[in-house]
């Protein structure tokens, strides 16, 4: 297991190119056992998910490859119908394979996902959704079994607009006979990106990035060859390194258009952000506003951004708080904060931030994607040595970072633990 060693602070400049967004490719990935053929994804970024979800097809009997940002999938034939555990407890995507197996097979096995280090993540929308649609579903031992001769379509109400259950669901259906509704569906840009792809390779779906997608089932949907979208969050946090540090540093091959919520809030804590096509430049004011963020679904401010954003108001002026409506126990990254000086309390889903002036370099651990990223960032304006361990928590969800960083200007290498 590597550490990151960091020496600050740093004034982060230039430019850096923001890759595929993990969270769109990993439905792309599972759509291709839809097709029964040989499918491309392009701007697809080297992560640690992206090869456990290469590990799970393969496992499935789907074998793929990665080349320069290219995966070839070979979905010709299917060989198993299971997603064991060892993969599942490592990547919870993996529930995605559930769609469309059952959808194409009329069966699969998926082991349940377990919580996550900032609390339970159940998947009850996701099973309620293929019972809709007239799978067979059966917990047993710790597997989620799903069964159905042909998926019909139905009405589906969500809860909460779970953008994991939208795209199972969606998976599902289309390839289910008849129509399907989901009312309250997610919003994400990632579920319009899936809806796009599959329209393209034949589906019928209307009214994604709205909160009601009607599916008209198809018999079959074929092979596709699409670009992956690019990562808003890794954009968002590159934008957040580039306030905290009071640089200038310009995104490429981002898209700004998915972002309107983290560039308000940055610009609210006097950033300067100015948008272009496929472009942001970001210049970090002399001192960090204080300000109050609340998280929530699309498009308002991303939970995967609250991490990062916390990083940032801990040095600001003044008092800010952060509201976490999307998964209220995801604080794991406050503990960590402090051990660099920060002047944060908690109470349930609210934290207030008192902005000090200068972090301190610390030793701290990582404890899942974002609340890594936010260490990083702490790391890079506090004064002195930042040892961040288990960065294998980053390496799930950002391509790499100590490249990218390095290259901004930061001092950043990654030493073996
Ligand atoms: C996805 C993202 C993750 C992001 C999250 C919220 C991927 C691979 N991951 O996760 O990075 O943090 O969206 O934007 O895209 N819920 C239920 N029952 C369910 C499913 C979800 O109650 O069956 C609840 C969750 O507890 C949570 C909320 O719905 O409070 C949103 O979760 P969801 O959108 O499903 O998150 P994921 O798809 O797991």
């Amino acid at each position: 297991m590597d550490s990151f060693i960091i020496r600050g602070p740093c004034r982060l400049s230039g430019s850096v190119r923001i890759s595929g967004a993990k969270n769109a490719m990993l439905p792309l990935m599972a759509a291709t056992i839809l097709t029964g053929g040989r499918c491309t994804l392009r701007n697809v970024p080297r992560l640690r998910d992206t090869r456990t979800m290469m590990k799970l097809l393969d496992v499935l009997g789907v074998p793929s490859s990665l080349e320069e940002g290219t995966l070839d999938v070979d979905a010709s034939s299917v060989g198993s119908f299971e997603a064991p555990y060892d993969i599942v407890r490592t990547m919870r995507a993996s529930i995605y394979a559930l769609g469309p197996l059952v959808a194409r097979f009329g069966r699969a096995r998926v082991s349940m996902p377990g919580g996550c280090a900032w609390g339970p993540r159940p998947v009850d929308l996701h099973l309620k959704g293929l019972k809709a649609l007239g799978a067979r579903i059966r917990i047993d031992h710790g597997y989620i079994d799903a069964s159905a001769e042909r998926l019909r379509g139905g009405q589906i109400v969500l809860s909460v607009p779970s953008v994991g259950a939208t795209v199972n669901i969606m998976l599902a259906a289309v390839l289910a006979r008849g129509e399907s509704v989901i009312e309250n569906a997610a919003r994400e840009p990632e579920i319009s990106a899936l809806a796009g792809a599959l329209r393209g390779a034949g589906a019928a779906i209307e009214g994604e990035g709205t909160s009601t997608i009607s599916i008209q089932g198809v018999e079959s949907i074929a092979p596709f060859d699409v670009a992956v979208i690019p990562d808003r969050i890794e954009a968002g946090t590159f934008a957040a390194a580039a306030a905290i540090t009071g640089g200038d540093v310009e995104l490429t091959g981002c898209s700004p258009e998915h972002m309107h919520a983290v560039i308000d809030v940055l610009s609210a804590c006097g950033a300067s952000v100015e948008q272009g096509p496929g472009t942001l430049r970001v210049r970090g004011p002399g001192r960090i506003a204080a300000l109050d963020v609340d998280t929530g679904f699309y498009p308002a401010f991303p939970t995967d951004m609250q991490a990062q954003i916390m990083a940032l108001l801990c040095i600001a002026d003044g008092a800010s708080t952060i509201v976490e409506h999307v998964y209220p126990d995801r604080f794991t990254h406050v503990p960590e904060l402090r051990r660099f000086g920060a002047r944060i309390t908690l109470d349930g889903s609210v934290a207030v931030v008192a902005g000090v002036e200068r972090l301190e370099g610390a030793p701290v651990m990582a404890t899942d994607i974002r609340a890594s990223s936010a260490l990083l960032l702490a790391g890079l304006v506090a004064d002195g040595e930042t040892k961040v361990l288990r960065i294998y928590h980053i390496e799930r969800g950002y391509e790499g970072i100590e490249e990218k960083l390095g290259a901004l200007g930061a001092d950043i290498r990654r030493v073996p633990e």
